[in-house]
C-alpha cells in the first residue's frame, strides 16, 4: 500500500473514531473497539437467539452457578450498536440472578451507556429481548428439571 494511501486511511479511520465517540460517548466507544464478552460460549446452561425487525440475530449465552449467572456472553451479525448493547446485556447479567435478570430492559441498557441515538435504540431492545429469551429458557429447563 502507497505511504499516501495508508495516511489517507489512518486519517479516515481517525475521523470515524473521534466523531463516534462524540456521538456515542466514552461507554458506548470503548464496547464498539473491543467488545467484552463477545464470543461464542462453549456448553452454556441457557442461549437465546433473536432476528430483529433489522434483520439483525443476536445470541446470548449463559452459564449459572448455584444460581447466579457466572459466565454470561454474546454474538451478532448486526451493526455497532448491538455489539455495544449486546456487550452490556452480558456484562449486566453476570453475578445476577434470575430475578435480578428480569429487571434488564432495552432501557436499563440505555440508562448504563448514556443513551444512544434514536434511530439505534432498537438494537437495545434486541440485546435485552435476547437476554431475557435466555433467561426464560434457562428457567423453563430448570422448572422441568432437565
Ligand atoms: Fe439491527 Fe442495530 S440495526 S441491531
Amino acid at each position: 500500500m502507497s505511504d499516501q494511501l495508508d495516511d489517507f486511511l489512518k486519517e479516515l479511520q481517525g475521523q470515524i473514531y473521534e466523531e463516534t465517540l462524540r456521538d456515542y460517548g466514552q461507554k458506548a466507544f470503548d464496547r464498539w473497539i473491543d467488545p467484552p464478552c463477545m464470543y461464542t460460549m462453549e456448553n452454556p446452561d441457557a442461549n437465546g437467539r433473536i432476528t430483529g425487525s433489522c434483520g439483525d440475530t443476536m445470541d446470548i449465552f449463559l452459564k449459572f452457578k448455584e444460581g447466579t449467572v457466572s459466565e454470561a456472553s454474546f454474538t451478532t451479525d448486526g451493526c455497532g450498536p448491538s455489539m455495544i448493547c449486546g456487550s452490556l446485556a452480558a456484562e449486566l447479567a453476570i453475578g445476577n440472578d434470575p430475578e435480578e435478570l428480569k429487571k434488564i430492559t432495552a432501557e436499563t441498557i440505555l440508562e448504563v451507556i448514556g443513551g444512544l441515538p434514536e434511530e439505534d435504540q432498537h438494537c437495545a431492545s434486541l440485546a435485552a429481548n435476547t437476554l431475557q429469551m435466555a433467561l426464560f429458557r434457562y428457567l423453563d429447563q430448570e422448572a422441568s428439571g432437565r
